[in-house]
């Protein structure tokens, strides 16, 4: 396999070739990292969605493994495909799927009906129906079978929402352990609504509670998760609920993005923190990170996210082949006390590199040319609030500094700032070439970026990791060019540390 195509990510998972939406079913499961994926086997467009699939030992390195569950009567006549979902282990066999010896992983995901038709089971659907179903895997998630005897499990929303059959989806299971259930949330998406389904065994489902619409409601809700966190690091667990808007997503992004409300779930019911809504709870501020999902089977602390770094406006229109779309970088995720509100902090997980550091005492205004360069770059920059009025750094730049993408901070705003307007190829979409921002405090008069450089993407984290910014670039393979910038005057404490980043194709 060849990953040195133009604008092949090197440090960010992407399929060998074909379509790739959200990221399905990520579980670590003895020993190993499963990442499944929506995907078309048969096209670098949207089309015969069934769930592709990655394994790795260290979230870092992926080797493709076969597709585990094929659109039904791929690729001419498909009566049903593998929309989003999860994967749990069911180590119970609460399900009866297991054997005496082995215990199941069980996927559950939404089974979308391109034509109306009578199922197996005996149930009928409509065209374009969407319903819940489930498949299990008796060896360890390499090959899944779907419950064809009684799929889907959960075959209609509830009574009052039946005129939504068509838009009901992608359910994220988890085990509760409190209440000795599992738990399901799934999406109404064009109500902006959040249904909370319980189940002893994974099979036979029951509405518990529903969700929302609350925070940003500008666009249809998808891809719904629920896990818990520690607070500050201690004994008290909070509950995070993430959600895929689209559009409506960040200002000054017109498209998609994803947001969170922290509260407390009993089981039954989850209750939003007041000062969790916010029409900004934004998961992500830049444009391209949509349809977030955590992994299953890692211990409570260990929440790992990773999303589809895209945004619907132009996801099936970037210029890449023959592939089309990554993965973020996976994300560890804690829940901190910033400015009194539990607040969401993000740290990207890449192979730890050799940093180099450089320091200046006071960078003067204009632009400085740093002595390394590169197109997969882990660079930090630390520098005090002073003179300036903006400071950053230059990455992906031409000679000429014609191309560019900035990354700075706007200190009288308080606000990071990703500019792409001139970052390389962007006519696919007219509104691509835009900046967006996410306002972040200094810390003791200091500010922090981390910037990942990939050959098609910068992903910006601020301070601690409360603000976040993913966002696609498209230059062209010689603008490597680094530099400082100081604007409206001399920045002081400027400290860098960067390292490049190896292929993990290799
Ligand atoms: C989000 C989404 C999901 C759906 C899947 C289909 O990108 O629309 O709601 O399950 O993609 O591919």
């Amino acid at each position: 396999q060849n990953y040195t195509e133009r604008y092949r990510p090197q440090f960010h998972f992407t399929p060998a070739k074909n379509w790739m939406n959200d990221p399905n079913g990520l579980i670590y499961h003895e020993e190993t990292y499963h990442l499944f994926y929506q995907h078309n086997p048969g096209g670098i467009s949207w089309g015969a969605m069934s769930w592709g699939h990655a394994t790795s030992s260290d979230l870092v390195h992926w080797v493709h493994q076969p597709v585990a569950l094929l659109a039904r009567g791929f690729p001419d006549n498909i009566t049903e495909m593998f929309f989003s979902g999860t994967a749990v282990f069911d180590a119970q066999n609460t399900s009866g799927f297991g054997t005496n010896d082995k215990a199941p992983l069980v996927a559950m995901y939404t089974s979308h009906y391109p034509v109306g038709q009578t199922l197996p089971s005996g149930k009928t659907v409509d065209s374009n129906q969407q319903s819940q179903s489930i498949a299990y895997s008796l060896d360890d998630g390499m090959t899944w079978t779907t419950y064809d005897s009684v799929n889907p499990v959960i075959h209609n929303p509830p009574e009052e929402y039946a005129d939504q059959i068509h838009d009901f989806r992608d359910p994220a299971v988890f085990w509760h352990e409190e209440t000795q259930k599992w738990v399901s949330v799934m999406s109404l998406p064009g109500l902006r609504k959040l249904l909370i389904y319980t189940s002893p065994n994974l099979k036979d489902w029951e509405l518990a509670s529903e969700f929302g619409p609350v925070n940003a409601v500008g666009g249809v809700w998808e891809c719904p998760s629920m896990f818990p966190l520690p607070l500050d690091g201690g004994e008290g667990l909070k509950w995070v609920v993430q959600i895929s808007l689209n559009p409506g997503g960040p200002a000054g992004n017109t498209g998609s993005g994803t947001q969170y409300v922290v509260g407390q779930f009993d089981g039954t019911t989850f209750t939003p923190d007041a000062d969790s809504l916010t029409q900004s709870n934004w998961v992500d501020w830049g444009p391209d990170f949509y349809a977030a999902l955590t992994f299953s089977g890692l211990p409570v602390e260990d929440r790992v996210d990773i999303a589809w770094m895209t945004n619907l406006r132009y996801g099936g229109s970037t210029p890449t082949d023959p592939w089309r779309s990554a993965f973020t970088v996976p994300r560890r995720l804690s829940l901190k006390t910033i400015n009194g509100k539990a607040t969401l902090t993000q740290e990207p997980i890449l192979e730890n590199a050799e940093y180099s550091s450089t320091h200046w005492d006071t960078l003067p205004t204009g632009s400085t040319k740093l002595d390394f360069s590169g197109n997969a770059l882990d660079i930090s920059l630390t520098f005090s609030e002073s003179e300036s009025t903006q400071f950053g750094m230059i990455v992906r730049a031409s000679s000429d500094l014609s191309e560019q993408t900035q990354v700075g901070y706007d200190v009288e705003k308080k606000e990071v700032f990703v500019n792409r307007t001139i970052s390389g190829v962007s006519g696919f979409d007219d509104t691509f070439a835009a900046v967006s921002t996410a306002p972040l405090e200094s810390k003791e008069g200091k500010v922090t970026l981390r910037v990942l450089v990939d050959w098609s993407s910068v992903e910006v984290f601020g301070g601690a990791g409360e603000v976040t910014l993913a966002s696609l670039i498209f230059p062209s393979e010689e603008s490597s060019g680094i530099y400082l910038f100081s604007t409206g005057g001399s920045t002081d404490n400027v400290e860098v540390k960067a390292a490049n980043v190896k292929s993990v194709w290799i």
